[in-house]
């Protein structure tokens, strides 16, 4: 059935891609999950309304829910650790009917919290007399737009930054890609090699491998996806290269579409970070203004062309196969694995996915070489690595290191340590490991150190839970947050995320009340062993370390 949902979306092709204009039919009410509208957005589309009201209903900012909302208030991970929201959403009452503030998960302003959106803009860290005067609309638009972008602390303890490299100019800066384009697919396999570049959206799969599958793939029509939905709260990284380092994305991207012998490359990025497509929409128009993006560039015979999708408020898209589902406008449910997108990604077609920090490394390996590039970092984790740190810090922001730099060298001696007592860090987002501030010191950024260790390196987020915050609190997030986001597939993630929930939720309200262990141990192995993919099957390892390293603090929760 969704093979051939996917046959259909194919035939509309990406300039009247129906989720977009799902996407588009809500920006008036905030819903576009009213009878009229789904009609037309099917007939359109030439699909039942079922398939179509399934989709809608999915999504935070096109389902019922959504209809009227107009200010949207951050519950991210490192918002709600920095205790910051709850003065907001008090703040914003005095702007706003409580229904009309919704919430928002996460906006990638973890560096300031006190975040929300208002107006296709994020804002983070303002006062109420500053709140005063963007409600009130004081200054015009334009000022208001250039006030709002983000102000990130960014610093490289590499001699040479690359990924936070100063920008050259279009024409310096994709000048590599002639001499790419001369020497050919065979030597760039090689370099990719030498490189040993590994994916930095999570898993950590190589590079080359995935390219060369999708580059030996069979067909005329192949596609190169951008995975910018970063979700995980604490996360910001490619909110940063979007913003600020925009062409490092594209150049990675049209190299691979050059590579595997694709025709498009779509950016799918998330709907909370509006800057970042914004900006990455310029950086387009600019390529195809300097001729560099659509037929024959550079003289060769390889014609491309990007575009963007704006999401509509889902973390599961961020599972690359739920990402494909939601670009064809179907419901953005995992798929089952094999095929693998490089042989049946988008619209069942070859694919190359990887994510916004991945593509970003691209320039660097053309223009200093694999080998070269393999030199920084450790034997199995390459390259440079950005790592984004939260508002508890001295110094909060994006920090660049070789693979391999200690832990601590980021936390302690880059970014000044803790601002207040903190117990623990939560690195790599809600699935990644939980560790008491002491295990810093016994790991360094790269792979093989946090596997090794029982934990994950994830995109390299890091969210901090301060002494004061209840750690039992941060265990029912965790569980929220999974709930809330479960894509539904599978019914160990559907529901024993939520019964996990109502546990801890239990157990917290009712002094009489005392989780059983096994049972929530057993819960937790269930989820972890048979969820189809990593957000149930990745949350048990945050929630088993918070249960391992802080016993002492939860024991009043649990029957001895
Ligand atoms: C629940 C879930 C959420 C994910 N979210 C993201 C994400 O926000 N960004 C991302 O690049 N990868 C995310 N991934 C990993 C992708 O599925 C995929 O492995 C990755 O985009 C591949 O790119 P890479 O090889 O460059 O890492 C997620 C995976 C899961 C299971
Ligand atoms: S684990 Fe959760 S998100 Fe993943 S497929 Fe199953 S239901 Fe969907």
């Amino acid at each position: 059935m969704s093979k051939n949902l996917s046959a259909i979306s194919f035939r509309k092709g990406m300039d009247q891609n129906h989720f977009e204009r799902m996407v588009k039919a809500a920006e008036t009410t905030g819903t576009a999950t009213d009878q009229e509208t789904v009609r037309a957005l099917s007939e359109a589309h030439l699909v039942g309304d079922a398939i179509t009201l399934g989709a809608v209903s999915f999504y935070d900012f096109l389902k019922k829910e959504n209809e009227g909302k107009k200010v949207f208030v951050c519950n991210g991970s490192a918002c709600l650790c920095a205790k910051s929201q709850q003065t907001l959403q008090t703040d914003l009452t005095e702007h706003f009917k409580e229904e009309e503030i919704g919430h928002i998960c996460c906006l990638g302003r973890c560096h300031e919290a006190r975040a929300f959106q208002y107006q296709d803009q994020n804002y983070s860290g303002k006062s109420n007399a500053e709140l005063k005067s963007i409600f009130n609309n004081d200054s015009d638009a334009a000022e208001n737009a250039d006030a709002a972008l983000d102000q990130y602390h960014v610093e490289s303890a590499l001699d040479t930054p690359i990924l936070t490299a100063d920008f050259p100019g279009i024409d310096e800066y994709y000048a590599p890609l002639k001499k790419c384009f001369q020497a050919g697919q065979k030597d760039l396999l090689k370099e990719l090699k030498d490189s040993k570049l590994r994916g930095r959206g999570g898993a950590g799969f190589p590079l080359h491998f995935k390219w060369d599958s999708c580059r030996e793939a069979e067909g005329e029509i192949k596609y190169i996806v951008c995975n910018a939905d970063e979700g995980d709260p604490g996360a910001y990284i490619d909110k940063y290269l979007m913003e600020k380092q925009p062409h490092s994305v594209l150049l990675g991207m049209i190299v691979a579409g050059w590579f595997a012998g694709a025709q498009t490359g779509v950016l799918y990025i998330r709907a909370e970070y509006p800057d970042s497509i914004r900006i990455i929409n310029k950086a387009i128009a600019d390529l195809k203004e300097a001729g560099m993006l659509g037929e024959n560039i550079f003289g060769s015979d390889f014609s491309f062309d990007l575009k963007t999708i704006k999401g509509a408020g889902a973390y599961i898209c961020g599972e690359e196969t739920a990402l494909l589902a939601s670009i064809e406008g179907q419901r953005p449910e995992v798929r089952v694995r094999p095929p693998f997108p490089t042989v049946e990604g988008l619209f069942r077609k070859p694919t190359i996915l990887n994510n916004v920090e991945t593509f970003a490394n691209l320039r660097a390996i053309l223009t200093m070489g694999g080998e070269a590039f393999a030199a920084i970092g450790t034997e199995k984790s390459s390259g440079p690595k950005l790592v984004s740190l939260d508002s508890h810090f001295v110094r909060p922001g994006i920090y660049e290191v070789a693979m391999g730099t200690p832990l601590s060298v980021v936390t302690d001696d880059l970014a000044g340590g803790f601002k207040v007592p903190v117990k623990a860090i939560q690195v790599g987002g809600p699935l990644g490991g939980l560790l008491p501030v002491a295990i810093i010191e016994e790991l360094t950024v790269d792979f093989e150190s946090f596997s090794t260790a029982g934990f994950l390196l994830g995109h390299a987020g890091i969210v901090c839970i301060p002494e004061n915050f209840p750690m039992i609190e941060y265990i029912e997030h965790l569980f929220q947050f999974t709930a809330d986001e479960s894509c539904g597939k599978c019914f160990p993630c559907r529901l024993g995320s939520v019964r996990g929930q109502e546990l801890i939720a239990k157990a917290r309200k009712d002094d009489n009340y005392q989780i059983d262990p096994i049972l929530i141990h057993d819960l937790l192995d269930t989820l972890q062993q048979t969820s189809l993919c990593a957000l149930g099957g990745g949350v048990p390892l945050p929630i088993k370390n918070a249960l391992q390293y802080f016993e002492d603090e939860l024991r009043p929760y649990f029957k001895s």
